[in-house]
């Protein structure tokens, strides 16, 4: 069963993490490779008459999440129960918390988020639902909690609360990422940076469709103030932010506005039988020859990369370079779908050079330049060929290269 950890975070006000680490789980959202896991994290505060539980957890750890908050308060004693956001992930334990509590505990949440949830689990869950208006404060147990709506991040039902005293964020997905960190926070660097590439797989997987609202609520939250002062950022997956709590958002920002990391250049491409590859070995020479570093995915007869880890790799790259071979008139079915992919989740203004071979008809390319007219992406440059590359097949690769490289 996942390791469920139970700690204490702060003594005034009292706080706890309640943090089930999933590492069962092969599929987020019945999608994503994750081999790497993913923790759903619950908070407690305990007030001056009042206890107050920020989201829960994902419904078949219902058991384990009851046990571990059993150990903290009576279900009984919670007053308030503060839903960011109802992605099942979160609220999936939230109808067996409520029986438990005897329905006493005011739910609090958007409106969407009222109407997400009778959705779920029924009229009954809501009947004590209190739907905020942005930037709503409310005083409980003391302290004054701020509700500030951050639609699309995840979904449109999103909101974080901002403790005013204590400058706590409390922000569920955003802020979150993929992976079991081995400590509770962001005080170990070792940790941190093993873990901040599963933040951007997690941002381009689950958030990249909405990617743009990433950077447009950050820019609301940082005109607030909050950022900048916030003593404590605690998302709903992962690490809790408080060493450098406003780190975790310029990470967010960055990815998604796509801003590229010198020299990184994404290489991806099918070879069934070496055609395509021995294409890729000239282009992947000519980058390296020009200083570049490219980050290779490809799929042959012995290897298929996770599209989940391809779609991470995009947001900091400079360029794209997709080699397909012509598959039944038609584009590799496994470029082709990690290139839907790409297009629906990771869809940057970046430059695009496509690399295609062919048996009898050349199909790939003009498929694939039709697939990047209809999104951000610049098609730079074509070249495709049959079978084996000639010589003057080598020279338009390298010319395809150089033509790349002059966008950027
Ligand atoms: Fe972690 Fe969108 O739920």
């Amino acid at each position: 069963m996942p390791d469920v950890k139970v700690e204490r975070i702060l003594e005034d006000p009292e706080l706890y993490i309640i943090r089930v680490d999933d590492d069962r789980i092969k599929y987020f959202e019945a999608t994503w490779d994750i081999p790497e896991g993913i923790t759903y994290n619950a908070y407690l505060m305990k007030l001056d008459g009042a206890t107050v539980l920020f989201d829960l957890s994902k419904r078949e750890y219902t058991e384990l999440f009851m046990e571990a908050l059993k150990k903290l308060v009576d279900p009984e004693e919670i007053t308030h129960v503060v839903i960011h956001h109802t992605e099942p992930d979160h609220t999936g334990a939230l109808p067996a918390f409520l029986e438990a509590n005897g329905y006493r505990a005011k739910l609090i949440g958007t409106s969407f988020a009222k109407r997400f949830l009778e959705g779920f689990y029924g009229e009954k869950v809501v009947e004590n639902f209190h739907a905020i208006k942005d930037g709503e404060e409310m005083r409980i147990g003391g302290k004054t909690f701020r509700f500030i709506t951050v639609p699309w991040l995840h979904w449109p039902d999103t909101m974080i609360t901002y403790v005013v005293e204590d400058k706590l964020i409390f922000s569920c997905d955003a802020g979150g990422g993929y992976g079991i960190p081995k400590t509770i926070d962001d005080s170990d660097e070792e940790v941190v940076r093993e873990y901040l590439p599963h933040v951007t797989k997690y941002i381009v997987t689950v958030i990249g469709h909405y990617h743009k609202y990433i950077v447009q609520n950050i820019k609301k939250l940082k005109a607030m103030g909050i950022v900048d002062e916030a003593q404590m950022i605690l998302p709903g997956h992962g690490l809790i932010w408080k060493k450098n709590p406003a780190r975790i958002f310029e990470h967010y920002e960055r990815v998604g506005a796509g801003v590229p990391t010198e020299g990184k250049i994404l290489v991806l491409y099918d070879s069934m039988y070496g055609f395509v590859e021995s294409r890729m070995e000239i282009v992947l020479d000519e980058l390296k020859r020009l200083g570049k570093k490219p980050v290779v995915y490809r799929f042959t007869d012995k290897e298929a990369p996770a599209v989940s880890d391809i779609l991470g790799e995009v947001p900091d790259s400079e360029a794209i370079i997709i080699g397909a071979s012509t598959f039944e008139a038609d584009v590799h079915p496994r470029v082709r779908y990690a290139l839907l992919e790409i297009l629906d989740k990771a869809n940057y203004e970046k430059p695009v050079l496509i690399v295609g071979a062919f048996g009898w008809g050349g199909v790939a390319g003009k498929k694939i330049e039709t697939l990047i007219s209809r999104s951000k992406f610049d098609h730079v440059d074509t070249v495709e060929s049959r079978g084996m590359p000639r010589p003057e097949d080598k020279e338009r690769l390298r010319e395809g290269v150089m033509k790349l490289l002059s966008w950027l």
